[in-house]
């Protein structure tokens, strides 16, 4: 067997499959029809693919996946369950204000009524937190305003007096509470997140499946018209991560089973739509390119681009952000996305890191589950990098952890190389054995429209693979620390 300095074995490399390769040639997958049908099939349901594929069905069933967004008692009293104990018991006691709207960027209107736990339409989240939606008809209601001093992460409800909020059909549908809660028992987080926007538009396409954003569109266009009566649809095939995000709709293949009508993602072979299957979710957007306020990649399907659907969050080269660091490297959840795509740039495109899609190491079935072996791994964690790592496998693994070897930061002081201090997924060690992301040498930078090339404010942070598309829309891109001087 050859080990190489990364200590690595090329037989591993080379049965991975997907990576980019010697080999014999492999015939394109999808197939154009297989492709056709992931952009326009329709979905049928995880119940339908059950018949067929019980044992699978029952895993997934168990998994992380199936609990990101579920029903509330307002749905059915069944569903009360679905709020964490400890908070249905203290719930007269939390600030269950819903949050209407904004008034401007520091400000938002939030109902002075306090809802009840029956209200709660929709329970978002399980694992590590929750929060609850309650429905709006776009009225106007008597409101508190609730400020934030620090960019929209705390806010303050002052009830001290109130306002009317006139009412905006724009924001009708599932809102949220001015609350998030932790499942350990009193763990409130009292900063009463601000989000204003409804879970249809802002946030859905992520923590469910099939979402249908044109039928939602349209509804709300004739909501606003007086042609429908509410917006508490919410035009999704499953609630959960269920197995057509992953497959591609499925009802042809139910209606006549064969491998020609539904995708294997192992089997991708085109490297950004094999990474895409879970980065249309595990990936932190800045904005949705066509949906004002929406900041999940709806609509996307098999074989889409990212950035027809949305940008990513900006890098923040040279000052660092609560978002990334100042060498690039994610800060917070569901960021691993970035963090893989920044290989490419540090080891170049024919890196296995870079091309290496998350169901490489993770088992999608079994999310969360897996006993004996990693939570969320195939096989345990030192083995899954010792397929290629061999006996240096424990050593690659500090990279996971990208605070370790760097300074402490602090909230609000983002000048530094620290990242999230467990899961990061950049995979690179520097001499010392740090986790890293790019030097200032290699940060990307695209000049405004119309912008002073002399002005660092005319210069946007840019990650490096979107250096194509900011040249294609005529802007100028330079490499570097400082290319304003
Ligand atoms: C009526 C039974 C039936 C239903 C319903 C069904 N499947 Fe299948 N599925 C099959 C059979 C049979 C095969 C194997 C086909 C073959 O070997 O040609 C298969 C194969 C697959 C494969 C493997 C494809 C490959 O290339 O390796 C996937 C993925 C899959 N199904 C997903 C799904 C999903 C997702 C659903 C629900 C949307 C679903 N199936 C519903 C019968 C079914
Ligand atoms: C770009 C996709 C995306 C968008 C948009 C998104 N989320 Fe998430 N969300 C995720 C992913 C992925 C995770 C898992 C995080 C991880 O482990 O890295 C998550 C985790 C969560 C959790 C914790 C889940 C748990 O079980 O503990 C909550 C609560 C949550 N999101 C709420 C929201 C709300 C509310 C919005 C909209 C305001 C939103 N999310 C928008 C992808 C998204
Ligand atoms: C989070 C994404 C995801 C979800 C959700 C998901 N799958 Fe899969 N599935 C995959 C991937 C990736 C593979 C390729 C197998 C691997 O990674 O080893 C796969 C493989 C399969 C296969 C081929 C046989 C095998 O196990 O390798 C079938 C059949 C299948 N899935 C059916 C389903 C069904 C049915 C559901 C829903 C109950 C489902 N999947 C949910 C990602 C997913
Ligand atoms: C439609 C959106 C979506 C897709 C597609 C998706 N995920 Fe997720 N995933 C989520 C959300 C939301 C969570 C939040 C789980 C939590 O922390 O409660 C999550 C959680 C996870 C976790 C962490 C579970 C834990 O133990 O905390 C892993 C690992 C994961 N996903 C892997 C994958 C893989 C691998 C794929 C692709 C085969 C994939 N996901 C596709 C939305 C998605
Ligand atoms: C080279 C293998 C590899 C790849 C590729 C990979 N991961 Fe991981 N991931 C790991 C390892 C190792 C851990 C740590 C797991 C452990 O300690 O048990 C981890 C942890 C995680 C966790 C935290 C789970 C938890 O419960 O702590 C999430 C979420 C996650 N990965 C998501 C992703 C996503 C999304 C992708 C694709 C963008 C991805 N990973 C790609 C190896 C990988
Ligand atoms: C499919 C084979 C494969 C697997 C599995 C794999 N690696 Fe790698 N790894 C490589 C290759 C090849 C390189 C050389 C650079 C490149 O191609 O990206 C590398 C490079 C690295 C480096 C950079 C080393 C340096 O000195 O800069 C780190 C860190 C790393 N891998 C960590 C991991 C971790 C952690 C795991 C397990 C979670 C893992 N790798 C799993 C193939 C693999």
């Amino acid at each position: 067997m050859r080990i190489n300095k990364y200590g690595i074995s090329l037989v591993a490399v080379l049965l991975f499959g997907g990576v980019a390769t010697a080999g014999p040639a492999l015939a394109e997958y999808p197939s154009v029809s297989q492709a056709e049908n992931a952009k326009k099939g329709k979905y049928v349901g995880a119940s339908t693919c059950k018949m067929c594929h019980g044992e699978t069905h029952a895993n997934w069933e168990k998994t992380r996946h199936t609990m990101k967004a579920r029903k509330g008692p307002a749905m059915g009293k069944e569903f009360l369950g679905n709020v964490y104990a400890w908070v249905q018991r203290d719930w007269e006691k939390l600030d269950t204000h819903m949050v209407l709207d904004n008034k401007d960027k520091t400000t938002n209107y939030v109902t002075t009524k306090k809802f009840k736990v029956e209200d709660v339409g929709f329970v978002i989240g399980q694992v590590r937190k929750q929060r609850y939606a309650v429905y709006y008809d776009g009225a106007p209601v008597e409101a508190y305003l609730q400020t934030t001093q620090d960019g929209g992460i705390s806010w303050t409800i002052d009830k001290s007096q109130t306002v009317q909020f006139p009412g905006n059909k724009d924001r009708a549908g599932w809102k949220f509470l001015a609350i998030e809660n932790k499942p350990k028992d009193g763990e409130i987080n009292k900063s009463n997140y601000g989000e204003f926007y409804s879970w249809q538009e802002r946030c859905i396409g992520c923590h469910t499946t099939g979402f249908d954003v044109n039928a939602w569109n349209a509804a709300k266009a004739d909501f606003k018209e007086g042609k429908r009566k509410d917006l508490k649809d919410i035009f999704i095939s499953d609630i959960a991560i269920s197995c057509e995000a992953c497959h591609g709709p499925g009802t042809a293949h139910a209606a006549a089973p064969s491998k020609e009508n539904i995708i294997n993602p192992t089997k991708i072979t085109n490297v950004e739509t094999r990474k895409m299957v879970c980065n249309q979710c595990h990936t932190r957007t800045a904005k949705n390119l066509h949906n004002k306020g929406a900041n999940d990649l709806r609509g996307y399907r098999l074989g889409d681009q990212y950035m027809d659907h949305a940008e990513y969050v900006r890098p923040a080269w040279g000052k660092g952000s609560r978002n990334v660091s100042i060498d690039g490297k994610g800060r917070r959840d569901h960021q691993m996305d970035m963090d893989i795509r920044l290989s490419e740039t540090i080891k170049g495109g024919h890196s296995v890191h870079a091309s290496m899609a998350c169901f490489d190491c993770h088992d999608s079935h079994k999310v969360g589950i897996s006993a004996g072996k990693s939570k969320t791994l195939k096989k345990g964690t030192v083995e899954t990098c010792a397929a290629c790592h061999q006996g240096k496998a424990e050593a690659v693994l500090k990279v996971m952890n990208a605070g370790e070897g760097w300074p402490k930061y602090k909230y609000g002081e983002w000048g530094g190389e620290g990242g999230r201090t467990s899961r990061t997924h950049v995979f690179n060690l520097d001499a010392q054995g740090r986790s890293y992301g790019l030097s200032p040498d290699k940060y990307h930078w695209a000049l405004k429209k119309d912008g002073d090339a002399t002005k660092e404010a005319d210069w946007l942070a840019i990650w490096p693979w979107e250096k194509a598309s900011y040249e294609q829309k005529g802007l100028k891109v330079m490499i570097g620390a400082t290319p304003w001087m």
